[in-house]
């Protein structure tokens, strides 16, 4: 077998490569590539979900196979079958969930060494791979990007050991063991060649002294090429400079006297370097703001289409050149003008794409058109557009086709740079990179850099964070294609972690298509998972449902191919609660068990539990697992009884933290919460399509006669030793934290309330009308406070005995009352009016009672004849849709989701997973 941490390959000797021996690198990539070349002719082959859309040329040139291949991988399910273990129940795996800090490791030169939208650094995902794995384990992301997570999976291998030693460290800190150091295997997908391209040429070996000098090569020759068009002469008349970047600015009109303005010229102030908020015209002098200009546009034939365009003008207006180590700055001079109009009588260099952008399907499409850009060609001015096509298409011609994919990895990061996307910054220090994220943006002003001022230094820093960087030839298999079909077979990986796409955040397909354009290899957008309603394409905008499905389609995939009892860790910024509670819902629909959700708390560097979908801002981090075999076998026997409910507890306790410390205080594990159990559980037979055996009082009744609790939350009897052990170092019980959002969270909080301390209605009012402020839903209907006592919890009505929870409450709190029988007068008044949370028969009584009422409402819902049902309770919904369920009525469920707005659905994990389901049962006629 190769070694994995051998450095790289050179072509001098033999290598092995899935079982095979080729004399060298150059053969086994000949090998491959005439197999990849064979399957690509086969038209079933180019039928799967989610292939790219390129030539067979195209596709062959980006790919490096077996390990990389711009489409589905054909030998990836070798590639684990040659290094993965097959799965084997009879060895012992457990592991608690582990959270991680995504913000961390982002000043990291690996990290920086190419950008990608939205990266995950390495070094924040190392901690969750080495905690679930050991070396030669398998992990996989099936939305890969740029490949941070292969990255971290093989940089385990070579941890500096000042890392190591920090790392154990903190882990002795919490009580854990040292991990196992060593590389990891990975396998890396995305949907977008552009993303697996830079997946491949961070993960695959390549030799790094050979790409410097290559790098070093390939900038001299296009300067040699290229020079005479960045050579200005200096304001002495003589000396030559070497112009770093010209600035670029858009000519408006002036309302009053429709003279030509040019905005840069007028509006920059040169001493401060800041843009005037108003400036007068140089023409006629009025008063002029940006606001006020209208923009000024010039047809131009485009050679390349043959078409006539209308542009913006653009005029050059200050040259940024540097004479040895020194800068100056100048207005273009006539030689400047001619040397520019000499370069836009060039033709167009045949490695520049000249591809039209796919308007119907882009958000960006009104804002490019705006800027008169229709096809790829069109960001790039001539200059530009020379220097560019020179870097490519000298990266492509280089004769080994390793160092070639590195060129590329570092040419193709001047795509955007070169692009008229960069914006000119006057107060910043450098114009590299100066584009806005996320967006096709092209602003008034652009710095058009030279191709040394941008790449220049990006080749010694990847020199260098490569150079620190051991991966081995088999470490890792890229594929690209959609995740909701990966070929790999069952149970075959033992570690996923994935940082899916975000919901409405970020078209990728569309922002990786310019790139993609230069490769001639495109994502298949119609399988993007976003949101995206923007799209002048009716029929290709995707709701959160379509998002949802799609992202079930892949957790599906993941659940399939994950082995038995293994973890899978899931990051997400969280912006929008629909996309949220959508993604959970897949999670849970195709099967897993999610055992910790929490959030991380950016000013306090700490995480907080999360048990309820929120519209805010908050990088998300779930931990959910696939249960091993056992329970699925030991259901499959028995059937949707109350002990497969205990069964699946006492399976779910075992894979959570049983402490978690922070700065030496206990925290709450809000995933042993009574309640959060009984929806995990539900969740698990709802997904089984069988029948929840338990009510919620019945579930909440066994939990306390089966497993001891401690403050609050539900252990194994083995577990509660070490929790007792630790309890009795801390001062403080660990306390959850609550969140009111609707009518359920609030009998939760009012339940935690009575618990402490049964009150009077006087007494509580107040606190109640406290948490029904901002964070409530809004299509929840809000609870009156005497009602949902009323229904909830019992009244002490100063007749009999005083209920046990307020006599110990009383006697504790109060000096006088201490000692006094149940029937005591002076108690008796005191306690008198106090509602407080029923002992576990009673309040079977008035959950029975309760659900009736619930359900007694749900008809007026199921009866309705309006359009939309604005404000409803979830509680009544819930209720309702579970028991239309119970009864397989599924169309009551749909028809009264039809009735509800999207956000009801869509907000709550409850009703959406009965809904999912109920589509899913009445599509298949079940
Ligand atoms: C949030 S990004 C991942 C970024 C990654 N963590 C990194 O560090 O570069 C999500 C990725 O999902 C990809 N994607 C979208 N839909 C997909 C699908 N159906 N299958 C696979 N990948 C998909 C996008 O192309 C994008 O690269």
């Amino acid at each position: 077998m190769t070694n994995l941490f051998s450095t790289t390959q050179k072509d001098s000797g033999p290598v092995e490569c899935l079982g095979q021996t080729f004399p060298s690198e150059h053969a086994r990539r000949e090998h491959f590539t005439k197999l990849l070349a064979e399957k690509l002719k086969d038209p079933a082959f180019r039928k799967i979900e989610g292939f790219p859309q390129g030539t067979d040329d195209a596709i062959l040139a980006m790919s490096d196979p077996p390990y990389y291949t711009a489409c589905p991988n054909p030998f990836l399910e070798d590639f684990v079958h040659h290094y993965g273990k097959p799965y084997d129940p009879s060895v012992k795996y457990s592991r608690e969930p582990q959270t991680i800090d995504v913000s961390v490791g982002k000043t990291d030169p690996l990290y920086k060494a190419h950008s990608y939208h939205t990266k995950v650094p390495h070094l924040a995902i190392v901690p969750s791979i080495l905690h679930y794995t050991e070396p030669g384990d398998i992990v996989l992301d099936g939305f890969g990007g740029s490949g941070m997570t292969g990255v971290a999976a093989q940089w385990c291998g070579s941890a500096p050991s000042a890392y190591r030693h920090e790392l154990e460290t903190e882990w002795k800190k919490q009580g854990k063991a040292a991990p196992k150091w060593g590389a990891r295997r990975v396998i890396l997908n995305d949907l977008s060649p552009a993303a697996t391209f830079i997946a491949a040429n961070y993960n695959l070996p390549f030799d790094v002294e050979a790409f410097s000098k290559a790098g070093k090569q390939l900038l001299k020759d296009v300067e040699q090429e290229l020079g005479w068009m960045y050579e200005t002469t200096h304001t002495d008349g003589k000396t030559k400079g070497r112009i770093e970047y010209t600035v670029w600015s858009e000519v408006f009109t002036c309302p009053h006297c429709a003279g030509e303005v040019n905005f840069l010229d007028e509006a920059l102030d040169e001493e401060t370097k800041r843009v005037r908020d108003d400036f007068p015209c140089p023409h006629c002098n009025a008063e002029l703001t940006k606001k006020k200009l209208e923009r000024l546009y010039v047809s131009r034939l485009d050679s390349a289409t043959g078409n006539t365009l209308q542009v913006p003008k653009r005029v050059p207006s200050l040259i940024s050149y540097r004479i040895g180590k020194t800068k100056y700055e100048k207005k273009p001079d006539a030689a400047d003008l001619a040397l520019l109009q000499k370069i836009d009588a060039l033709p167009l260099p045949g490695t520049v794409p000249t591809v039209a952008f796919p308007f119907a399907d882009m958000w960006e499409a009104p804002r490019m058109r705006d800027k008169g850009i229709t096809h790829t060609h069109h960001m790039f001015l001539p200059r530009a557009a020379q220097a560019m096509g020179a870097l490519w298409g000298k990266a492509q011609a280089h004769p080994d086709a390793r160092i070639r994919g590195f060129l590329t990895f570092m040419v193709e990061q001047a795509v955007a740079g070169l692009s008229v996307l960069n914006r000119y910054g006057p107060t910043h220090f450098s114009q590299v990179n100066r584009m806005l994220a996320g967006v096709y943006y092209v602003a008034a002003q652009h710095a058009e850099c030279s191709p040394w001022y941008i790449l220049g230094g990006k080749l010694d820093r990847l020199v260098k964070a490569f150079g620190n960087f051991k991966v081995g030839a088999g470490g890792a298999a890229i594929n690209t294609g959609t995740a909701a079909h990966i070929p790999l077979a069952d149970g075959s990986i033992d570690y996923i972690f994935t940082d899916p796409p975000f919901g409405e955040n970020l078209p990728y397909a569309e922002l990786n298509f310019l790139v993609e354009a230069w490769h001639g290899v495109m994502t298949q957008a119609r399988l993007d998972a976003i949101v995206d309603r923007a799209k002048e394409n009716r029929a290709a905008q995707k709701s959160v449902d379509d998002y949802r499905r799609l992202m079930a389609a892949c957790f599906k995939e993941y659940f399939r191919v994950l082995k038995p009892g293994r973890w899978m860790t899931v990051v997400f910024s969280n912006t929008q609660a629909a996309v949220w509670n959508g993604l959970q819902t897949a999670m849970q629909e195709a099967g897993f068990v999610v055992a910790n959700v929490s959030a991380l708390d950016k000013q306090q560097g700490s995480f907080k539990a999360v048990t309820t979908a929120v519209a805010v801002k908050q990088d998300l981090v779930i931990s959910a697992y696939k249960p091993n075999g056992g329970l699925e076998q030991r259901f499959a026997e028995r059937g949707a009884t109350p002990e497969s409910a205990w069964d699946f507890v006492q399976t779910h306790l075992r894979q959570l933290p049983v402490v978690k410390v922070k700065g030496g205080e206990l925290e709450f594990v809000a995933e042993r919460d009574p309640r959060i159990l009984f929806d995990r559980m539900v969740a698990w037979f709802v997904r089984h399509s069988a029948p929840v055996p338990l009510s919620s009082q019945e579930f909440q009744d066994g939990l306390r006669s089966r497993f001891p609790e401690r403050d609050g939350m539900v252990f194994l009897p083995e577990q509660v030793a070490e929790y007792d052990k630790k309890r009795a170092q801390t001062a403080q019980a660990p306390q959850m934290e609550l969140f009111v959002s609707d009518e359920r969270s609030a009998i939760d909080w009012a339940a935690d309330y009575l618990k402490a301390r049964p009150s009077t209605y006087q007494d509580i009012h107040p606190e109640f009308i406290k948490q029904l402020g901002a964070g409530w839903k809004k299509h929840e209907t809000r609870p009156e406070l005497s009602a949902l006592l009323e229904a909830n919890f019992l009244r002490y009505e100063g007749t009999g005995e005083v209920p046990s929870q307020i006599h110990r409450y009383l006697s504790t709190n109060y000096h006088d009352l201490r000692g006094l029988e149940k029937n005591d007068p002076r108690l008796i008044a005191k306690a008198q009016d106090r509602w407080y949370v029923p002992d576990p028969n009673k309040a079977q009584d008035l959950e029975k009672k309760r659900e009736k009422a619930l359900l007694k409402e749900f008809e007026t819902y199921k009866t309705f004849t309006g359009r939309k049902i604005k404000e409803s309770r979830l509680e009544v919904l819930r209720a309702g849709f579970r028991d239309a369920w119970a009864a397989k009525d599924y169309a009551t469920i749909l028809r009264v989701a039809d009735k509800l707005p999207d956000a009801t659905l869509q907000e709550d994990e409850k009703l959406l997973t009965l809904y999912d389901m109920a589509l899913t049962r009445s599509e298949d006629g079940i």
